[in-house]
């Protein structure tokens, strides 16, 4: 992979994610591009102070999820980039959008997947009482926080935890997954193999 590669980073919320991306060396200059469905996303004011343009695509203005993830893909393809990374996005975007990009859009998600995909991922976990949860970062295909898993950090839960608190762990390892994910697929050391990744670190 060229070492010059440009990232686009879709977020609908806080963008806690995305700040880690900013400030790790060897990642954040290859941000080029934020993109939201929501106007007032804390992630679109990190991306302002950080220098990286944004863009706003709300669902709302969209007859269907094609067309939505039309638009997100066309803003993607005008700023050149080869890596999209889903740090937090909240809409599906559909098969036919991600097939631009196969390989090429990644996913962080807050539980071991293919455990507790879907929305309220840690709330999940705590219901069903498993011992340890962790996180996600895969490669995306057309299902929901689904396709080829690149790496997981368990976390444990502990007693007395609620949403909050085991949320706050399990976003402590996202924090140093994430950042190492991105890195390792600048470097190209991240290979899709008959659908399992393989890490090239040689
Ligand atoms: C993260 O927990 C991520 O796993 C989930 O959404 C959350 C985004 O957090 N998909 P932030 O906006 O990066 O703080």
């Amino acid at each position: 992979m060229a070492a010059d590669i440009g990232i686009a980073v879709l977020a609908s919320g806080s963008g806690t994610n995305l700040q880690c991306l900013i400030e790790t060396p060897g990642v954040g200059e290859h941000l080029r591009l934020v993109i939201s469905d929501k106007t007032e996303a804390k992630a679109l004011d990190r991306a302002t102070d950080a220098g990286i343009e944004t863009r706003v695509v709300r669902w709302e203005d969209f007859a269907s999820r094609e067309e939505f993830s039309s638009a997100v893909m066309d803003a993607v393809d005008s700023t050149q980039c080869d890596l999209i990374v889903l740090a937090g996005f909240m809409r599906v975007i559909s098969g036919g959008a991600i097939d631009r990009y196969a390989n090429r859009v990644i996913n962080i998600h807050p539980s071991l997947l293919p455990a507790f995909p879907g929305s309220k991922a840690v709330e999940k976990a705590l219901e069903h009482g498993v011992k340890v949860t962790g996180a996600t970062v895969h490669f995306v295909d057309e299902l929901v926080d689904h396709g080829p898993i690149i790496a997981q950090n368990p976390v444990p839960v502990l007693p007395g935890d609620d949403t909050s608190t085991l949320h706050a762990r399990i976003q402590t390892e996202e924090h140093r997954l994430l950042p190492e994910v991105v890195s390792a697929f600048i470097d190209g050391r991240i290979v899709v193999e008959g659908g399992s990744v393989i890490w090239n670190d040689t």
